[in-house]
């Protein structure tokens, strides 16, 4: 077995955590890399691109339901002071509209953004208090479990937690699961959960949304080779790479791999060289699509109750309020 820490180590680099990621996936017998590493500066930009694509309904119908129905969600809300801690803000343009909602009602409530990028939190402080005066805020920066015990360490109150966006669907029912059921065991009975879940659809539209047209999708992923090439010294050969996504509408899962066009040899770094058969795929990400039963499966195993769907008017997104069940 290939081991990275009995080889040699680069002269003067030492072996990063996204080395270690890329070469375990790599070497793996179904090929993986992970989607975190998506998001490098141009990775970023290619996703604004997404999301303003036509066939990428997801961003633009949860900005609908938070548009116009922040101020439902606030109501729900109602009650003794609390912490609203979001997990994975990203800019935070969609949450604004629930913020602004609940400054102009007096609610009284501390915002706690977790993410794992220090540039993400570092943006929402300087800019949110700025568009949101009132608001009291704290970013934190750091993975959510640890983050999520922090908070309750330096505060008592209920607490009320957004996961919204794609961020559930990005990992396997099983996965969903689980992580629901440790965010479960770090609230308290009564906490609220909103999660994000794109909704069973025409397949044909949430394949588009994975395969639009202008490619953008693919650049994107194909973007993480050259990010692995630029920042693992690797010779990925991009244009021997194709885009292939696929909806299985019986399970619901949207994954996207990238196609080897031909047998080839990648180097990366001075020691390992990864051996492609022509065909051969790299899993590169998960995108599950739900039912509203099986959204109400997730949460009765999870330890949660739903409370109420916040639907865009195609129905195709929900935001989902759950209650944590004592
Ligand atoms: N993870 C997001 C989603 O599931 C963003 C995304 C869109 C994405 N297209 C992608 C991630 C292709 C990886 C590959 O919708």
């Amino acid at each position: 077995m290939f081991s990275v820490t009995s080889t040699r180590k680069l002269p003067g680099r030492r072996l990063s955590g996204f080395y270690q990621d890329v070469i375990n996936g790599l070497k793996a017998s179904q090929k993986y890399l992970s989607s975190k590493y998506f998001y490098d500066e141009a990775g970023d930009k290619i996703f604004q691109q997404i999301m303003a694509s036509p066939e990428y309904y997801l961003t633009r119908c949860e900005m609908e339901i938070m548009q116009h129905q922040s101020g439902a969600m606030a109501a729900l809300f109602d009650g003794e002071p609390f912490d609203l801690v979001e997990l994975g803000p990203g800019d935070a343009t969609k949450s604004w509209h629930l913020l602004r909602e609940l400054i102009r009602t007096k609610a009284h409530f501390t915002y706690y953004p977790i993410d794992i990028s220090s540039n993400v939190i570092g943006w929402l402080e300087d800019k949110l208090p700025v568009s949101l005066p009132g608001l009291q805020m704290q970013g934190l920066n750091g993975e959510y479990m640890d983050r999520m015990e922090y908070v309750e360490q330096i505060s008592q109150r209920r607490k009320i937690v957004l996961f919204m966006g794609a961020n559930i669907g990005n990992m396997t029912i099983q996965q969903a699961t689980l992580f629901c059921r440790q965010l479960h065991d770090r609230m308290r009975p009564g906490d609220l959960l909103l999660i994000g879940f794109d909704l069973k659809k025409d397949p044909g539209t949430i394949l588009a949304a994975y395969n639009d047209r202008q490619g953008v999708t693919k650049a994107f992923n194909l973007n993480l080779l050259k990010r692995i090439n630029r920042e693992l010294h690797a010779d990925f050969d991009i244009d021997q790479f194709g885009h292939y996504p696929v909806y299985d509408p019986g399970t619901g899962a949207c994954k996207s791999y990238l196609i080897s066009r031909v047998a080839q040899q990648v180097h990366i770094g001075d020691e390992a060289v990864i051996s492609f058969s022509e065909n051969e795929a790299i899993f590169m990400e998960i995108s599950q699509k739900y039912s509203l039963q099986e959204t109400y499966y997730l949460a009765r195993q999870a330890g949660f109750s739903p409370v109420h769907e916040f639907y865009d008017s195609k129905k195709m997104f929900s935001d989902i309020l759950w209650r944590r069940l004592p």
